[in-house]
């Protein structure tokens, strides 16, 4: 179990190794990697699309119009921006404001993986299609999904998915909003739920070993995007003002 400090410290680590990322090429016409920003060791998580031109400038997700709405419904049920910790499936603004590219997706992942794998939030509210599709690894779209409770297994952590429709496609569309809003009246209560069991792990190493002796299989290779200690105490930390780590 990590303390708050240590899952801080950790995710700027994460921050500082995506704020040189040149894994897509959005790192090309991004003026700044917007990370995420919020509580580390929030309960709730919100992951959106992408960051766009003022994100871009600013360092922060999600600071524009829709970003406004997501501050009224968060307030409306008691909470604050600083409570939870908001992220993108992207990283970096596609250019003109375009989808996101499966390739810039795919490319990306890794980062909100651990993102996830550190906050380990209670509830993840993936707000419209990128994000939904992304962690579902499935096509269905938000007008079926939003607003079904799910329990998703994200790398090595169980967590309660909860689709929403993005914001932005809430701000001209009055149906839409009610919709939004509607949703959003039941996080408390399914916040109030705490983590879903999660998976033994131990167990599940035990298997895989016992397993590896009788087939004598080559050890097991760490998983990519493990992080390691030595690199993570070398980071420096993140400037505060561009993570948003309150
Ligand atoms: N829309 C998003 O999906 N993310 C942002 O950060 C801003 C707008």
């Amino acid at each position: 179990m990590r303390s708050a400090g240590e899952r801080r410290e950790l995710l700027k680590a994460v921050y500082e190794e995506a704020r040189e990322c040149v894994r897509c090429p959005l790192h090309q016409t991004r003026t700044t990697v917007v990370f995420g920003a919020g509580n580390a060791n929030a309960d709730l998580m919100f992951i959106g699309e992408a960051p766009g031109a003022n994100e871009d400038r600013q360092g922060l997700p999600f600071v524009g119009q829709a970003g406004k709405l997501l501050d009224k419904l968060l307030l409306e049920i008691g909470l604050d921006r600083r409570e939870v910790f908001v992220a993108n499936t992207v990283k970096c603004r596609p250019p003109n404001n375009r989808d996101p590219h499966p390739n810039e997706i795919e490319a990306c992942q890794d980062y909100l993986r651990r993102q996830v794998d550190l906050i380990e939030p209670v509830v993840i509210c993936t707000l419209g299609n990128f994000s939904t599709k992304l962690l579902r690894a499935d096509n269905t779209g938000i007008s079926r999904l939003h607003g079904r409770l799910e329990e998703l297994l994200i790398g090595r952590r169980a967590v309660r998915l909860y689709p929403l429709y993005h914001p932005a496609a809430a701000l001209y569309t009055p149906a839409t909003l009610e919709a939004l809003r509607a949703d959003f009246l039941r996080i408390p209560e399914l916040l109030a739920l705490g983590p879903p069991e999660q998976p033994d792990l131990a167990h599940d190493l035990r298997e895989l070993e016992e397993e590896e002796e009788e087939e004598e299989l080559p050890e097991l290779e760490e998983p990519e995007h493990s992080l390691d200690a030595a690199a993570i105490a070398a980071a420096q930390p993140a400037p505060a003002t561009q993570l948003g780590l309150f």
